[in-house]
């Protein structure tokens, strides 16, 4: 959360953060700023989204070498001008900004407060900053001194950048906790939270470690640890291209994600999977064979959506691997006193690779002796670089805040581990394996096929688009799809939206049920299909109204549903790659229809780097 650039070389600095602050507003949009260095520090900040800052500053002294600019998403302090970064200190000769949480800033600000420090904002990054500049009065140190000693002395996350009025082309940054990437240009170098501000001119980068200072210069990048010593900064290739951040003609990152499907499953499988010679190859098992096929438990951790694939694959893994597995919410295990045993896997599932509860939690579990497998997408990200192997989901760059293509990535994935740990263990038919792999191999198909009758979606959410509740059900590995097709609808349109097992509803729900309630079934055909129906018909019986997502040829179910939406037939175990994705559509159009900012729906950003 908070976006965070930077850029000291021979360019305008300011064009250059816009631009890569309006690619990461995705982390957080409350409010944007900049700190310009150019005869002095110049800082535009306002609440409010990158382009209201951009047009607010319009004629003014823009001009600058080396510069920092930060986008929001509020944690100490409401959204307002005042709270937004960057903030200066109180001599006004540095600015900073920070994407985390410095946790003990309460005894700090006290501390400072009675050395007569007064502040213009709520937040903890201008106590921080402060405490910085106080160190280095008081230490008669250079700023880069002061840095190291304060970051001691913090707990919490950061990424911090900052700048000072005497140091004119020089960014001094450091992270714990959050992301920070360097772009290697010649005699430029670029700061970003990810790599997407320097796409278009470096594929060179550097990602800092926790614990690292980096001092930034045109033409020189130096990188410390906390210590003093200096550390080799490791330059990585980016494999990414600027088409894979643009929007491409959609009027949404988030449709685009959507339709994005065919492709990025089919990548994900590339080179993984060979149907023909039934084969899955898959290093981050094959360098740990003996692991997996003696594990005593999987314990997959998780956020959100990404929480419900771990769910997904919690039913595949036990079914085909015979391997007990726990799917755990990371903010939750992290704070319990948790059991890892020896022979234990732990399952980490990120997009971001980022998310600092999951990050957190799969440390501890580390430190407790776990193996972690990483099952993430954005390559070079915390939870790749500390997972002992793992799996990237190679969706591409998902910029829409509400997860989508990266889900069935992941999905794809686990079922590829399941598919593969259950041969190597033989735990699985020759025939059901041969049959799996194939149906795996079909899925970017039959995503194409069933993307065509989007239109059929767009007209159900018009009609229940002003439901102020909904209800989704699922059994099986349907199960999960429900709670994610009710994650997606609170998140993109603002309705109240619960999902649950489809028999559980019996248990309270039903009693939500009336002519108004829209409940969505995910009713696949799969083992549980005949008991689904008779859920579905316990619903109609309380005048609820059904959409059901069900599979071709099913003849029932649409005598009984107000509204179906047709997926191709697949495998149980494959079908909620393909019952998902009308789910999405359906959130999509109606927060469209709603009228909601569907890539940035309030109060949310992606990337959640604070607990
Ligand atoms: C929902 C969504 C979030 C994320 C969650 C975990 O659409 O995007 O629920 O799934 O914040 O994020 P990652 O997968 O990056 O760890």
């Amino acid at each position: 959360m908070c976006g965070i650039v930077g850029y000291t070389g021979p360019r305008e600095a300011y064009p250059i953060i816009i631009k890569g602050l309006k690619r990461l507003e995705y982390r957080g949009y409350d409010s944007t700023g900049v700190a310009l260095l150019n005869s002095g520090l110049k800082v535009y900040k306002k609440k409010g989204r990158v382009a209201e800052l951009e047009d607010s500053i319009v004629g003014k002294d823009l001009h600058a070498h080396t510069g920092i600019g930060h986008t929001r998403w509020a944690t100490h302090g409401e959204p307002s001008d005042r709270n937004a970064h960057p903030h200066t200190s109180r001599s006004g000769k540095l600015a900073m900004i920070h994407n985390g949480i410095i946790e003990n800033y309460a005894q700090l600000k006290q501390d400072l407060t009675k050395k007569g420090y007064q502040f213009k904002s709520d937040t903890d990054t201008e106590v921080l900053l402060n405490f910085i500049e106080d160190i280095k009065e008081n230490n008669q140190c250079n700023l880069e001194e002061a840095v190291r000693i304060a970051l001691k002395r913090v707990t919490g996350a950061y990424v911090i950048l900052l700048i000072a009025n005497d140091d004119p082309d020089t960014i001094i940054a450091a992270r714990k906790g959050s992301p920070l990437v360097i772009g290697v240009g010649k005699g430029e170098h670029f700061l970003g939270s990810d790599a997407s501000p320097m796409l278009e001119y470096t594929k060179e980068v550097v990602y800092v470690n926790d614990y690292e200072l980096a001092i930034v210069r045109p033409d020189e990048l130096i990188l410390k640890n906390l210590g003093n010593e200096k550390i080799t900064p490791f330059v990585t290739k980016l494999d990414m291209e600027l088409a894979a951040i643009e929007k491409g003609g959609y009027d949404h990152f988030m449709l685009k994600e959507i339709f994005e499907q065919p492709s990025t499953i089919h990548d994900c499988l590339r080179g993984r999977l060979d149907a023909e010679a039934g084969l899955i190859t898959m290093s981050g098992i094959t360098n740990n064979l003996e692991h997996f096929k003696n594990a005593n438990r999987i314990i997959i951790i998780a956020c959100g959506t990404s929480w419900h694939a771990g769910l997904v694959a919690e039913y595949i893994i036990e079914e085909l691997c015979r391997i007990p597995v726990e799917v755990e919410y990371a903010s939750e295990f992290r704070y319990r006193n948790p059991i890892v045993n020896k022979g234990d896997i732990i399952f980490a599932i990120s997009q971001s690779g980022e998310t600092a509860d999951t990050l957190v939690a799969i440390e501890k579990a580390k430190e407790q002796g776990a193996i972690i497998f990483g099952i993430v997408n954005v390559v070079g990200s915390s939870i790749a670089r500390i997972s002992d192997g793992g799996a990237y989901t190679h969706a591409g760059p998902e910029i829409g805040v509400a997860s989508t293509k990266a889900f069935t990535a992941q999905l794809a994935v686990l079922t590829m581990v399941a598919l593969k740990i259950a041969k190597e263990k033989n735990t699985i038919s020759e025939a059901l394996y041969k049959e799996l792999l194939f149906e795996l191999a079909e899925v970017p198909e039959k995503v194409e096929v069933l993307l065509k009758s989007a239109d059929t979606i767009k007209a159900i959410a018009e009609k229940y688009k002003d439901s102020p509740n909904a209800l989704f059900l699922g059994r099986g590995y349907n199960f999960p799809i429900a709670l994610e097709g009710a994650l997606k609808l609170k998140e993109i349109s603002y309705i109240h939206a619960e999902g649950y097992p489809a028999a559980e509803m019996k248990h309270g729900p039903i009693a939500l049920v009336d002519e108004n309630l829209p409940v969505v079934f995910v009713a696949t055909k799969d083992s549980y299909h005949e008991k689904i129906v008779s859920n579905i018909q316990e619903i109609k019986a309380r005048k609820g109204k059904v959409i059901a997502i069900i599979t071709e040829g099913d003849e029932t179910t649409p005598t009984l549903a107000d509204d179906v939406y047709y997926v191709p037939s697949a495998h149980e175990i494959i079908a909620p790659m393909l019952a998902t994705i009308p789910l999405q559509l359906l959130s999509y159009y109606v927060g469209i229809a709603k009228g909601v900012d569907v890539d940035k729906p309030r109060n949310l950003a992606k990337s959640v780097t604070v607990e």
